[in-house]
Order: structure tokens, then C-alpha cells, then sequence
């Protein structure tokens, strides 16, 4: 049950898990937004040898199960990544395992190198969700150059895309795009403008700002402006708007699962949008308390969907506690988007912790100022214990204990 993308790596896969390790190959496509041609990629797996092939729309799937929870847990590897890539392997690998199971597969099999995050991906749902299945990384043991996979290829009478001859390694889906190679590899050069695919210049995008009016329903977008969409419709329209405002691009110097730092270039706009949104109106309804443990648990789950850990029983615990933290994350979000940037500008919320009768300082200000003293009193005493027991200098001998002010 091999995953494939309809790419070089994946169609030279086929043969080579056939005359190598003598296995009849099935291919499995899953949509979660790239832009492809289900149908002609599923001509090209039978071109390339595969005895059948699957394809799934999994759009809705992956934004339902997959990027809400990633959004309610404001989940962003290394504070900057909003992880569109880690989240969809698990995806990818459930429906093959289910394909896998359906067929009788003894195997999955995938295209990723052994240098990188998404072989672990694959290869820990696999084991988290069908532990009876084995694994095979053809580019793991291979060792091909591309030359050599293109000549492998055409050998075979493999259709090879020669018009791709671009440097860049990219991989998208809705909730984000990917490129690495090439001059990025020198992470002292700005990424040229021909990397990007998704997203405008800042410097040419439109002169005034666009505002987008966010709705959510229990930490779940549910409007853009009013219109309310399916989740994957809405993120994607929200690309388009975000990208056109040159909004979502990322440069990340990134530590890679297998100990390796590689310079990765995303472009996340409707992530970019939505992150922010959520964590203004989190930041309206939720207690200072809970938003500060959330926090914690927020750079955890981030890890762990970073490092492939999609399945794992830890992941899964921190999802009931974010799940039962957005009860309350009900509102609207407005954020402005000019040249590049998507700042929050307004927010409301029927779960407003916001009282404008405490907070004003004009005229109806209900706060009882008198009381701020003596909690101060109480709040401060460890300090103030402390100072009084401290050597005012080197040298001077400790003093009697003085009455506390
Ligand atoms: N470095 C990113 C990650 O690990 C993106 C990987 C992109 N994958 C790819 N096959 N081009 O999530």
C-alpha cells in the first residue's frame, strides 16, 4: 500500500518495490488541498506499474479532525510553524491503513527520504494504528540521485514531467504550503520571490487594507464576513483573500525530528489569520489562569504533532483538555490585512470577561480602588518578608527583625 503523490519519487517507487522486493504495489491518493488531478493521478500509478489505486477527498476529514484541534490548541512548532505538513500525514496514513487493511496489505510503503520529519510521521500512525503492519521507505534504502530516478523512470516508460524542473521540494495542503531547496538551503539569502506560490509580495499587494470578520462557535470558525461555510471551504477562501495580502509567509529556521536544522519557507494564510483570531478571542472569554496553562499544553501538542506523535495517548489527552477549554470561545475576531501583516482589530464575545465598568477610567468606573491596597498587602508580604531579612550591604551584620510597614 504505497502513498502516492503522483510525483517522480512515488511513480519510481512502484517499480522498485516490484523488482526489488517483489511486491504487487497499490497506490493510495488522499486530497487534503493540494492541487491535483485525482483522476490523472490515478492513470499515472497504473502507467507506473500499480496492480490498482485508491483515491480519497479528504478535505473536509483533515479540516474537521485534523487542523480544528491543531487551531484550538494554537498549535505552532517552534512558536512559528503552523505544522499544515505534520498534520496531514496522519490523515494520509489512516486512510492507508484502512486501504491496507481492506486489500490484505502486508505493507505500507511511502516516499520519504530517511532524513526527514515525515518518514516518522508515517512510520509512527502506522504503528500507532496498525502495529501488525511493516513499513518500506524505497528512498530510504534506494540511494538514487534524481538523475538516476529519472533515468530509472524513463527506462520503464514512466511518464516523466520534465517541464518540472523547478529546485524547490514543495508540499501543500489547506492548511499550508512548503518549500525547501535550493538557494533556501543557504539560510543567509532571503528566499527569492519565485519560491513563493501562494501568497503575494507585501511590497505589490493591494494599497488598502482588506478586514476579514472571523466567527466562531466554540472555537470552531464557522463565518467568514457572515457567509457561513464547511470548515475546508472556509479556509480555503480565506488563502486566497490572506495570499492576495501577501499574509502567511515563513521563514523558519526549523530542528528537525532526526537532529537536523534545515531553513523551510511556508506559506500559512489562512493559518496566519486564524491563529491570531483564536488567540484574541481565547484571550477575551478565557481566565488569566487558564490561558496560562494552556499555553504549556499548547507547546506540547505542538511537539508532539511535530514529532509524529498524531495517535499517541498523550496527544490525545491534551486534545480533551483543549476541546473542554474552547466551550466559552464563542465570538468574532475582525483583523486587518495590509502588505503582509494580519493584525487582530477588533473582537467580541457573548462570554466577554471584559468589563467595561472595571476597566474604564472615564466616568461609571465601578472598581473599588480603596480594597487594591490591602490586597496588595497580603499579595506582596512574601517579597516584603524577604527584603527585610536581606543585608542592605556586604559586610553589615544581620539586624533585628524590624516590624513589618
Ligand atoms: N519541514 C516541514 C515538516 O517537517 C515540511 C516538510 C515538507 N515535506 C516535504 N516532503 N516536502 O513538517
Amino acid at each position: 500500500m504505497l502513498a502516492y503523490s503522483g510525483g517522480l519519487d512515488t511513480s519510481v517507487a512502484i517499480p522498485w518495490l516490484r523488482e526489488t522486493k517483489g511486491l504487487d504495489v497499490v497506490s493510495v491518493t488522499v486530497d487534503v488541498g493540494q492541487p491535483v488531478d485525482l483522476e490523472r493521478v490515478r492513470r499515472k500509478a497504473q502507467a507506473s506499474g500499480a496492480t490498482a489505486s485508491y483515491v480519497a477527498d479528504a478535505r473536509r476529514e483533515f479540516a474537521e479532525e485534523f487542523i480544528l484541534p491543531a487551531l484550538q490548541a494554537n498549535a505552532l512548532y517552534e512558536g512559528t510553524y503552523p505544522l499544515s505538513t505534520a498534520l496531514a500525514r496522519p490523515l494520509i496514513a489512516r486512510h492507508m491503513v484502512s486501504v491496507a487493511r481492506h486489500e490484505g496489505a502486508s505493507f505500507i510503503a511511502h516516499g520519504c527520504t530517511g532524513k526527514g520529519n515525515d518518514q516518522v510521521r508515517f512510520d509512527l500512525a502506522t504503528a500507532s494504528l496498525a502495529p501488525e503492519l511493516g513499513v518500506l521507505a524505497p528512498a530510504r534504502e534506494w540511494k538514487m540521485t534524481r538523475e538516476d530516478e529519472i533515468a530509472y523512470a524513463r527506462e520503464r516508460g514512466i511518464p516523466v514531467d520534465a517541464t518540472k524542473s523547478s529546485p524547490y521540494s514543495t508540499d501543500e495542503n489547506l492548511w499550508g504550503r512548503s518549500a525547501e531547496c535550493g538557494i533556501l538551503e543557504d539560510p543567509s539569502v532571503e528566499p527569492p520571490e519565485e519560491v513563493y506560490g501562494w501568497t503575494r509580495s507585501p511590497a505589490e499587494a493591494p494599497e488598502t487594507p482588506t478586514y476579514v470578520t472571523v466567527e466562531f462557535d466554540q472555537g470552531r470558525p464557522v463565518a467568514l464576513g457572515g457567509d457561513r461555510r464547511p470548515l475546508h471551504e472556509l479556509i480555503a477562501r480565506l488563502n486566497e483573500v490572506a495570499g492576495a495580502n501577501g499574509v502567511g509567509r515563513i521563514d523558519h529556521l526549523e530542528s528537525r525530528v532526526v537532529g537536523i536544522k534545515s531553513r523551510e519557507v511556508y506559506e500559512c494564510p489562512a493559518a496566519t489569520v486564524l491563529l491570531s483570531a483564536h488567540q484574541a478571542l481565547e484571550a477575551l472569554v478565557l481566565p488569566r489562569d487558564l490561558l496560562d496553562f494552556k499555553r504549556t499544553v499548547e507547546l506540547r501538542y505542538g511537539q508532539l504533532v511535530y514529532d509524529g506523535l498524531w495517535f499517541a495517548p498523550l496527544r490525545l489527552a491534551l486534545d480533551a483538555f483543549v476541546r473542554s477549554s474552547q466551550e466559552r470561545v464563542t465570538g468574532e475576531v475582525t483583523v486587518k490585512l495590509f502588505k503582509g501583516s494580519a493584525r487582530v482589530a477588533g473582537r467580541r464575545s457573548p462570554y466577554s470577561l471584559y468589563d467595561a465598568g472595571l476597566a474604564t477610567y472615564s466616568s461609571g468606573d465601578r472598581f473599588r480602588q480603596e480594597m487594591a491596597e490591602g490586597f496588595i498587602y497580603v499579595w506582596g508580604l512574601p517579597v516584603r518578608t524577604w527584603a527585610s531579612l536581606e543585608p542592605r550591604a556586604p559586610a553589615t551584620p544581620a539586624r533585628a527583625r524590624e516590624p513589618l510597614p
